[in-house]
């Protein structure tokens, strides 16, 4: 296939509770693309590994575990072997060991060809942080989606509360300020604004208008390509 042959793709990183998940999904869904949430492998891994009692500097077991694990992902439920993991890798733990064991290259490599496999017709929506930089650099609209610390935090309280699990703002600010610390100044595939990406700062949007801050940017482009 010619790199100009290949299936579209959209590109959205940001940083820790953006809203660049939901703002992606539905992206997808208005399209009819499908949709990677690359957050959910290293989440994943964090899991998997965690089951087996290895530790996040272990960088060749972990990335062994990344390259083997039985997942799958049906009708939007994320499967490890035939358990529906779906929520447990949503916990704030698996979050931070996710980030902990995503410093190391051989596990980010280990995921690459995984990712690259979600690239199907009709085209793909794909989040993460080094989506536009590192796994698909030649996505034809790039949006780097992030709102201020406070509004990330403050939207993170409220799902986990709605979800009745306890929450406490301070512990959330500083969790994610040590998150964006660490995804942005590791050495392999940081967390940053790739070139030609457009920024885009949720703090004052809802998502309805996010989604459809991406939607008319990716027809502009599409239009100004044909
Ligand atoms: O996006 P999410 O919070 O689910 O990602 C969990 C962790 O996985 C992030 O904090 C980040 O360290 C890591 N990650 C990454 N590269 C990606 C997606 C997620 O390093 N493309």
């Amino acid at each position: 296939m010619t790199e100009s042959s290949k299936p579209p793709v959209i590109a959205i990183d940001g940083p820790t509770a953006s809203g660049k998940g939901t703002v992606a999904a539905l992206v997808a869904k208005a399209l009819g693309f499908h949709y990677l949430d690359s957050g959910a492998l290293y989440r994943l891994v964090a899991l998997a590994s965690e089951r087996e009692g290895v530790s996040t500097e272990n960088a060749s077991f972990l990335s062994k575990i990344a390259a083997s694990m039985p997942i799958s992902f049906q009708d939007g439920q994320i499967m490890l072997g035939d358990e529906d993991v779906s929520e447990l890798i949503r916990a704030e733990k698996i979050g931070r060991r996710a980030s902990e064991l995503a410093v190391h290259p051989e596990v980010r490599q280990a995921l690459v060809r995984l990712q690259h496999g979600f690239r199907q017709n009709p085209g793909l929506v794909a989040d993460g942080r080094d989506m536009a930089s590192v796994i698909f650099p030649d996505a034809g609209l790039k949006v780097f989606l992030t709102a201020s610390v406070a509004a990330r935090a403050e939207r993170r309280y409220k799902q986990l509360i709605a979800k009745g699990i306890s929450a406490n703002m301070s512990d959330l600010l500083q969790d994610l300020t040590a998150r964006d610390a660490r995804d942005s100044s590791r050495g392999s595939a940081p967390l940053m604004v790739a070139e030609g990406a457009i920024v885009l700062d949720t703090s004052e949007l809802s998502i309805d208008q996010a989604v459809s801050q991406v939607l008319s940017w990716y027809r502009s482009s599409v239009s100004s390509q044909s």
